[in-house]
């Protein structure tokens, strides 16, 4: 039986290692990252993400077949399949800085695998990478090798953070790229044999290494086209009268479209899409194809418009200042059921505020305040344990993150403690506007029909 390692411990190696454990539990499964803080995490009883659904898997296997350590050269050399699984974000500098990926962890990675390895080894791509990075791996496992055979393969990973435990054991697809010599195909036969456990056969997809590699990219790109093509539909709503949602479902039960993915909201978040996109972009320039870049970095130019065009929404409707004005924000975590808050559209909007002088207070029951005020540089504002705390004395509520929790608040006790006039800018359509309207609050709900106030107070894109 195989023995495998993974190189980082993070939202996509430990829940991926844990699930293969789970359903594999004749495999050991060694999951490794430089970090000891997250190993220590790992090891303990309060796992370093929260996931739903994670900390039962990772109960049933630890210390049986899963083990997490930092002694990362010693089971990368005596794994036979090695995950790669290391954050890949986008250069801050030289070449390419703000669109390409940096690969500086993965190339370290490579190089250490070279260093240890002393067996013929299967190196998966579990990060996702620009199209052609397993040539570049290849290279550098081959220059360095001293004899030791290296299969690669691309086996990019679709889950999504929130439902990962849920999209593991039973994902759309699993995909699995790698070379179309025997040697290669061999290695892509040992990685399905892995997945097959669980896994129906006809989901499990091969394909060759640049389809798997440019296939993530291409998957990611287009969830987050139809969130900034619905996202620009709202804006239209706004305008004209037309409630998106009921323009989203429309459009949805046409069954080449489908209805999943199309909810208008504040703007996309989260450690992937911006990344993915500005990478796509990035190579689309770096092999001449400028009208490709630019359509996909439009995905992005919506995305942002939606975060401005919602802090002026909320500008423009309480007299064009907020200076002074308490704005509590509910939710600042990129979208429920995680604690995660990369890229997530509460950082752009309370800087917005804050740039407009709001006293900022923030309500997210998983987003811890060191989080909160790493993530605002150091920026003054308050971080609250509940939701009624940061809405009193509040002249706003906004909410940015869908959290189930926040559809059953007590609006009316958070009403009857707020200035007047009190608003509700709801970033994720999860309340009813009438109820809240009913009592007494102004509300403003992404490309639903405006109330007579915010006709008054047009905001200025
Ligand atoms: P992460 O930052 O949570 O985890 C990466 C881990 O790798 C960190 O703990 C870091 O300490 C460790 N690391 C870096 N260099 C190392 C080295 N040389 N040796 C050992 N450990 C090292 O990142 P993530 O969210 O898990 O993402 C990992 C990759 O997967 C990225 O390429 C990302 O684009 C991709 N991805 C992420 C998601 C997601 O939902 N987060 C989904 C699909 C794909
Ligand atoms: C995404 C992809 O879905 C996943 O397949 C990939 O592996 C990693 O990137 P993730 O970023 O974890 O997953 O979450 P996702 O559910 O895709 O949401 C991304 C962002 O889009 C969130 O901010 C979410 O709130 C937003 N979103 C999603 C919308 O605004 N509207 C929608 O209809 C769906």
């Amino acid at each position: 039986m195989v023995k495998i390692c993974c190189i980082g411990a993070g939202y996509v190696g430990g829940p991926t290692m844990a699930v293969i454990a789970l359903k594999c539990p004749d495999v050991e499964v060694v999951v490794v990252d430089i970090s000891e803080a997250r190993i220590a995490g790992w090891n303990s009883d309060r796992l370093p993400i929260y996931e739903p659904g994670l900390d039962d898997v990772v109960k049933r296997c630890r210390g049986r077949n899963l083990f997490f350590s930092t002694d990362v050269e010693r089971y990368v050399g005596e794994a036979d399949v090695v995950f790669v699984s290391v954050n890949t974000p986008t250069k801050t500098r030289g070449l390419g800085a703000g669109k390409a990926a940096d690969l500086t962890y993965w190339e370290s990675a490579a190089r250490m695998i070279a260093d240890v390895s002393r067996s013929d080894k299967i190196v998966v791509e579990k990060s996702t990478v620009p199209v052609k990075t397993a040539e570049a791996i290849e290279k550098i496992l081959a220059h360095n090798g001293r004899g030791v055979r290296y299969q690669i393969l691309s086996n990019p990973k679709f889950l999504a953070e929130g439902t990962a435990v849920r999209d593991l054991f039973a994902p759309d697809r699993v995909l699995i790229g790698g070379r179309e010599t025997p040697e290669g195909q061999a290695a892509v036969k040992v990685l399905k044999g892995v997945y097959a456990r669980w896994v129906p056969e006809d989901r499990i997809i091969t394909t060759n290494l640049w389809s798997a590699e440019l296939s993530k990219l291409a998957a990611n790109a287009f969830l987050a086209q139809r969130i900034s093509s619905v996202n620009a539909i709202s804006a239209l709503c706004e305008a004209t009268g037309a409630d998106v949602a009921e323009v989203a479902c429309s459009i949805g039960k046409d069954s080449r479209i489908g209805p999943r993915f199309l909810s208008a909201s504040v703007g996309f978040g989260g450690s992937c899409f911006q990344k993915d996109i500005l990478n796509l972009v990035y190579i689309c320039e770096c092999y001449g194809l400028p009208e490709v870049a630019e359509y996909w970095r439009q995905v992005i130019g919506i995305n942002d418009y939606q975060k401005s065009r919602f802090v002026n929404r909320v500008v423009s409707s309480m007299f064009n200042t907020v200076a002074g004005k308490k704005v509590a924000v509910l939710g600042f975590a990129f979208k429920k059921d995680t604690g995660d808050t990369r890229e997530t559209p509460a950082i752009d909007v309370c800087r917005g505020l804050l740039g407009d002088k709001a006293v900022v207070s923030i309500y997210d029951p998983q987003v811890t305040e060191e989080q909160v005020r790493r993530d605002l540089a150091m920026r003054k504002v308050a971080v609250t344990t509940d939701a009624y705390e940061a809405a009193r004395d509040a002249h706003a509520v906004c909410i940015l993150t869908e959290w189930e929790d926040f559809r059953s608040l007590d609006y009316r006790r958070m009403y009857d403690v707020m200035q007047k006039p009190a608003f509700v800018f709801d970033g994720r359509n999860i309340v009813d506007p009438e109820k809240l309207r009913d009592i007494g609050f102004i509300v403003y709900a992404i490309g639903k029909p405006l109330d007579q106030w915010l006709k008054d107070m047009p905001a200025v894109a």
